[in-house]
């Protein structure tokens, strides 16, 4: 059991570091600006309402943010249909809030990423409107993917792809004479036209959109649908268009059952829409773009890819890629150190450094998969302490620092088109988008004293606002400024890859990092002693409940998480 632990001294050997960029380790934390703060209370949150919470980011520990889209948009998709990349909606403040969020944060020692969205447009973009006046053929047209329908009168759409979002993946335009024409591809909503990648005016539309953010102070990107850009050019029916569709769904995939999660993936490979090799070319380029500014640039891959390798080729090609196993593990010791064990094998064998990530905008809240209330608090709490733990970098979700469960929206106020599309069989993603409660005592929680906001802050969501965990050494807030904190003074991330490894021990996982101590996760619900190989001391723990414990042995209470360092320095 023992077998990776480097004795009990602290680990002295020699270690080939790497060299590491700020990003191979950073704590990022995901700003969805619509919904974070609204400095001028016109019920949306905006740029100014980042800049205005920056003391709080700060205090927090985090190194950088990476800011959803803030895009013009007309929002038939949370912003994800981007009208103009190069600019700033005009409601979030436009260019000159954005400069000053960037001059601000960077004397905050806090870096900025931005969303770059490369697999559509909105349909409100200038291209498109341009492309539904042109003629079919043209040049306008092709930088989209305009194809003539199938049948006599061109009636139906061009092939059989669905689109990730539920119906075809194709609408038909309205011609200038006023006839039913063409068809145009979205692989999301009929809002969000997918790009010509075989274009090169896209090719260098982008690189000037990466350059435009780069000239404004950015560190970095994260690639919105990464694998999506090239697809099969010629638009044969696909045998299986929804199992293309499901194989993409994280909410398909179950890691307790490898087998049907493997059936459900299987049709991930060789798919015509998605992870097609010759998408790598593009990220090599943007690559060497960010290179000529400076090592410390980077992008981070929306990549799910199968199998792993898959997804550890957009690491390669863009430097980071999410792993976005956590976000579906279940709170059980043994998938738990078979995940973590895989992702650190894959991060050793491609010379890459893992990310962990427990939430973020497209996904229910940690605390609610994990089952809500208290104890699911509880088991997100342990998450989060054995996440900080690992090597790599860290996405945090904002509110996820506050254990934010999902609100409930109510239907008429949902907006995610997936409510819509999906026929209302599948509730959407507006529930982990709902503000940030920054004060309960205030109109909209301290969102925003507008009478009406974008989403709302239901009444019935039951949350700690901030100054009630500011008060409260016990709470989610303080946890995770602790565990920022340790981080950073033990260094929590500087570990050679392959000296971290999990076992387990019925219900307790047990992860070695050998230089350092362990993290002990207890994922049962009765408390587990754990003997230990040489004395430590708690470094913190996920919860206040009473540890028992003495030099040789520690009992973990049940649905807690316990980071234990060596106190020994002697061999
Ligand atoms: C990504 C985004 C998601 C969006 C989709 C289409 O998956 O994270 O929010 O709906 O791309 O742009
Ligand atoms: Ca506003």
């Amino acid at each position: 059991m023992y077998a990776n632990f480097a004795g009990c001294s602290k680990f002295n050997g020699k270690v080939n570091w790497l060299k590491m960029s700020w990003w191979q380790n950073g704590v990022i934390y995901q700003v969805y600006p619509r919904s974070f703060f609204d400095s001028n209370d016109d019920g949306m949150g905006d740029l100014s309402g980042v800049t205005e919470k920056l003391p709080y980011l700060k205090k927090l520990g985090v190194d950088a943010i990476w800011l959803s889209p803030f895009y013009p948009s007309p929002l038939h998709d949370g912003g994800y249909d981007v009208a103009n990349p190069r600019d700033v909606a005009p409601e979030l403040g436009g260019l000159q809030s954005f400069d000053q969020l960037s001059k601000k944060a960077k004397e905050c020692n806090i870096k900025i990423i931005v969303d770059l969205v490369p697999n559509h447009f909105s349909k409100e973009h200038p291209w498109f409107k341009q492309a539904l006046l042109s003629e079919p053929n043209s040049d306008a047209r092709r930088l989209f993917h305009f194809r003539d329908g199938k049948g006599n009168a061109g009636q139906f759409p061009p092939n059989n792809w669905i689109s990730l979002f539920g119906g075809p993946a194709w609408t038909r335009v309205v011609e200038a004479d006023g006839k039913p024409g063409q068809w145009y591809l979205h692989i999301f909503d009929a809002s969000q036209p997918d790009l010509n990648w075989s274009n090169s005016q896209i090719r260098s539309d982008f690189k000037e959109t990466i350059n435009f953010w780069l000239n404004r102070g950015v560190s970095g990107f994260r690639i919105d649908v990464a694998v999506g850009l090239i697809k099969d050019m010629s638009y044969q029916d696909d045998p299986e268009p929804q199992l293309r569709v499901d194989a993409m769904r994280l909410d398909l995939y179950d890691p307790e059952n490898p087998q049907r999660s493997d059936e459900i993936r299987k049709w991930a490979k060789d798919s015509p829409l998605f992870d097609r090799d010759e998408v790598h070319q593009i990220y090599q380029e943007w690559r060497e773009l960010f290179k000529d500014r400076s090592d410390d640039v980077f992008a981070v891959a929306e990549a799910w890819a199968y199998p792993v390798e898959r997804a550890m080729a957009y690491a390669k090609s863009l430097g980071q890629v999410f792993n976005f196993d956590f976000m579906i593990v279940p709170f059980k010791s043994a998938t738990l150190s078979q995940t973590i064990n895989q992702l650190i094998a894959a991060a050793n064998e491609y010379q890459t450094f893992p990310t962990w990530v427990l939430s973020n905008h497209d996904v229910s809240r940690i605390v609610t998969r994990l089952g809500g209330g208290e104890l699911g608090r509880a088991k997100a709490r342990a998450m989060a302490t054995l996440t900080h733990f690992l090597p790599g970098s860290i996405y945090v979700y904002q509110g996820e620092e506050l254990g934010l469960p999902d609100a409930n929206i109510a239907p008429e106020l949902r907006l995610d088109p997936i409510w819509e599309k999906s026929g209302h069989t599948q509730i959407g993603r507006d529930g982990c988008r709902a503000p940030i409660p920054w004060n309960s005592k205030l109109p909209n929680r301290g969102f925003s004293k507008a009478s009406k906001t974008w989403l709302p802050s239901p009444a019935d969501w039951v949350v700690e606002d901030v100054p009630t965990q500011e008060a409260d050494p016990s709470s989610t807030l303080w946890l995770y400024r602790k565990l920022i904190n340790l981080r950073k003074s033990h260094q929590l991330w500087q570990v050679p890859i392959d000296q971290v490894s999990a076992s387990v021990n019925g219900h307790l996982l047990v992860v070695w990092r050998a230089q350092l101590g362990v993290c002990l996760v207890n994922t049962g619900d009765q408390p587990i002693a754990f003997e230990m190989p040489c004395p430590m001391q708690v470094l913190v723990q996920s919860n206040q409940l009473k540890v028992e414990m003495d030099e040789k042995a520690i009992s973990v209470p049940g649905n807690t998480a316990i980071i234990l360092e060596k106190v020994s320095t002697k061999t």
